[in-house]
Order: C-alpha cells, then structure tokens, then sequence
C-alpha cells in the first residue's frame, strides 16, 4: 500500500510523514519544492496545476488530503485508486453556527464552510474516509519568536485569554491512525491539547523551556490592532482575532478540551510546556 501525503512539508504534514515512515509504511510525499523528506519518494506536485498529479497519484491507495486540495484533485485520486482519505480539516468544520453577527461568528463561519467543502469532497467519492479537525494549533505562538528572540518580551492583549492549543505532532498521530489503521473510519476526530492553557501560561512555559525570563506587555485592544498590522496581520483578521482572544479571558471560550487524542492514542495530549521545549530553539 503506498500513501500520498499532501502538504508534506507543513506544520503537520511532516510529522504525518515521519509518523507513516516510523510505521513501516511507503510514502510519497508531494510538494512545490524539491527537498528530503524523512527519506521518503518526493514527487513535485501543485494543487493548482493538475498536469502534476497524475505522477502524485500514481499506484496511491490512501492519501492525507491538505485543506487546501481541490476537489478535482479529490476525484481524480479516487478515480486513480485511492480507497481512504484522511483530510487535514479543522475543528471549525464542526461548529454549529452560534447565531450571532460578529466577526468571530463571520470568521468561524467561513472556515466552516471551507473546510466541510474539503471534506463533502472525499465523503462524495465513495470511498473510506476520515477527518482531522485540530483547534488551535500551539504552533501559531511561533508569531511571538523574532520579540522573544530580539527582547525576551511578548506583547498581546488579554493576558488571561487561553484555549487547549494542540501540538501539531499529536495532530499528526491521529491522522496517522486514521491512515494506518481500520478504527476511525467514517469519523470526525476534534482535537486539542490537554486544557486550557492562557496567555500568561504560555509565556511562562516558553521562558522555562529557554531557561531565561520572558516578560507579557499587556496591550490595549487598540494598541493590538496598531502592533498586529505593523507585523504583517490583514486588516481583516482584527476584528475576529480580539474577540477570539476576549472570548477565551474566562470559561473555555469557542473550544473546550476533548479527550480525542487519549482514547486514538492511549495517552494523554502533549502539554503546552513540552511544545515549548520542542521549539526552545525557535524562541532562543
Ligand atoms: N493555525 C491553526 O490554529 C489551525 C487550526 C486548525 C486548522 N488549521 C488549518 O490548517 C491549515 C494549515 O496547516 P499547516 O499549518 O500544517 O500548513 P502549513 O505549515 O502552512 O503547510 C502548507 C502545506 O501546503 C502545501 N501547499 C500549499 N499550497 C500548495 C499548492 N498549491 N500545491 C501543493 N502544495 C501546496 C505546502 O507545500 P509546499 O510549500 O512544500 O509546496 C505545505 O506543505 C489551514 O487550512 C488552517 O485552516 C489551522
């Protein structure tokens, strides 16, 4: 059996490959780029250019769909062979609409609506399907290296404000699970972290796993829009990005923990502290 992986070079997508690999399994990675993956066949391939898939699909029986294939590429899969996706999908995919008319409730909303389409898209084919809905990815943090690397300091408005972000290497078991084994087929698996971990948590976690103070500049919403613009934001992720934050200061905000991973894995999720030991380097 060989297994297509898309997005290969990703957050989450590399640890898929590794994990594959660790599983004895034969892997193709695709990619734009040409690099070493974990050893594994690399073949040069695009969403947007389908003369490059027939070679990506070539003698492939199960693929881990990136959210961003297209749906012709999904077709084109099942019709080359492939028999089980496993879609990289998020955990908005699952929210009911809250039916309220901010700009949170408008960003969730379209992500919903993308990613359902991602997954309508294998579900329409027939063929055995899976998907990977992570919450917050604890890897966003990674926004706060060049301040934490240039001046020990993190600036963010509601210091309070925390989900149960997820490592996206227990993304990737999950998702490897559902490549290599029978058990999740037919599922949607939401996954996060352990619990809730605020801002002021997370800064901490990163300071310990440096072994050197961080300090958390508390901003006003205002002085956020101002900071989050200069450091490359769209003017349209403002809004949702503060009340995402605002929403989370107590209680657990859009996305409270789910035990997903422990009952696929038999362990429990990585915490926050050790995301940020496994990135010390990034931070230092
Ligand atoms: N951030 C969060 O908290 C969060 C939470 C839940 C879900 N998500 C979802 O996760 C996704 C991002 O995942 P990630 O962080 O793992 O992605 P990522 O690190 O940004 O990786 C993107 C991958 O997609 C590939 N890619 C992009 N465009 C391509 C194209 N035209 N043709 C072929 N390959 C292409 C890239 O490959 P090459 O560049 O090598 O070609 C790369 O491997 C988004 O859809 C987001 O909605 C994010």
């Amino acid at each position: 059996m060989r297994i297509l992986v898309t997005g290969a070079t990703g957050n989450i997508g590399r640890h898929v490959v590794a994990g594959l690999v660790g599983a004895g399994r034969r892997v193709r990675a695709m990619t734009r780029t040409t690099q070493d993956l974990h050893g594994v066949e690399v073949v040069t391939g695009d969403f947007t250019d389908p003369s490059t898939w027939p070679s990506a699909l070539a003698g492939v029986t199960r693929m881990y769909v990136f959210s961003r294939v297209p749906p012709e590429l999904v077709a084109q899969a099942a019709e080359a062979g492939v028999r089980r996706f496993v879609v990289h999908s998020a955990a908005a995919a699952g929210f009911p609409p809250r039916g309220r008319a901010t700009a949170l409730d408008r960003h969730l909303e379209e992500e919903r609506v993308a990613h359902r389409a991602v997954e309508a898209s294998v579900e329409a084919t027939g063929a055995e399907w899976a998907h990977i809905r992570p919450g917050l990815l604890a890897i966003n943090t990674l926004a706060w290296a060049p301040r934490v690397r240039a001046e020990r300091v993190v600036r963010e408005p509601y210091p309070s404000a925390g989900y149960p972000v997820v490592h996206e290497a227990d993304v990737a078991d999950v998702a490897v699970a559902a490549l290599v084994t029978d058990d999740h087929v037919g599922q949607a698996l939401t996954i996060t972290g352990p619990a809730k971990v605020t801002q002021v948590e997370q800064v901490a976690a990163i300071a310990a796993a440096i072994g050197e103070p961080v300090r958390l500049d508390e901003l006003s919403p205002e002085e956020a829009r101002v900071q989050w613009l200069a450091d490359g934001c769209p003017a349209g992720y403002l809004d949702w990005r503060l009340e995402l934050l605002a929403d989370a200061r107590e209680g657990d905000g859009a996305l409270p923990p789910t035990d997903t991973f422990e009952r696929v894995a038999g362990r429990p999720p990585r915490t926050f502290a050790q995301w940020a030991i496994d990135h010390a380097a990034d931070f230092r």
